[in-house]
């Protein structure tokens, strides 16, 4: 993992959006670079929905208004990083925890960039813990059927979700269609949100490396 490739990612996602636009912003490394840049150019974006606390503290400091996603019928553009990415746009998310208000934005988004270093890039997903957020009386219960599927679900102990849910992070799962994958693991009772975006997968992904940006999506 590289900040310099991040950072490439995030500038890149910056000249995507347009000036004046109501965007959501994600969570996490590579976000915030996205966020530096916004705050070295205030104009360019006056209003966000934010998908996590620690966003919210960031657009705030940089300038941007927050706005409540039941305020706003009409969400442009949703950019967000992600854990791991596949050339169809497919991503494991929620390593940084927030992954159920990103699922969200995600959903209400007509756009979604996801920007990545390179590392990220992966032809099959999986080798990168699935993040599973949980009610916490269910933990045990959602482990025991995460187990049954082939996986080794570690509860991320001592972490509170902005929900008031925890983590269960999933090792050695085979994800060979995530997009089935995460339609079984959605109807489990229990779990609140899954980290596999594969039903709604990114629209764009934007790759940063030493050579530049490469763009995956919109015809690429
Ligand atoms: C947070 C996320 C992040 O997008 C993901 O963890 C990537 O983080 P980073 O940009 O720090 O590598 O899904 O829930």
């Amino acid at each position: 993992m590289s900040d310099a490739n991040k950072r490439r990612a995030a500038l890149a996602a910056l000249d995507l959006v347009p000036r004046g636009a109501t965007i959501g912003v994600g969570t996490g490394s590579t976000v915030n670079f996205f966020i530096e840049a916004l705050a070295a150019q205030p104009a360019h974006l006056r209003r966000a929905v934010s998908s996590s606390a620690a966003t919210s503290a960031r657009l705030h400091a940089a300038g941007v208004a927050l706005l409540d996603l039941n305020e706003v019928a009409d969400l442009e553009l949703y950019i967000d990083g992600a854990d791991q990415a596949n050339p169809a746009r497919q991503l494991i998310k929620g390593g940084g925890g927030a992954l159920t208000r990103e699922k969200i934005i995600a959903a209400a988004a007509r756009r979604f960039i996801c920007i990545v270093d390179d590392s990220k890039l992966v032809a099959r997903l999986g080798s990168f813990p699935l993040p599973i957020e949980v009610i916490p009386m269910a933990r045990a219960l959602v482990a025991r059927e995460l187990t049954a599927r082939g996986g080794r679900p570690q509860w991320r102990e001592g972490f509170v979700t902005d929900n008031g849910n925890q983590i269960l992070d999933v090792h050695g799962l085979v994800i060979s269609d995530p997009p089935a994958l995460e339609r079984e693991l959605n109807q489990l009772a229990g779990i609140v949100t899954v980290g596999l975006f594969a039903l709604r997968p990114a629209d764009v992904l934007l790759v940063g490396s030493a050579q530049g940006v490469r763009k995956l999506g919109d015809q690429e």
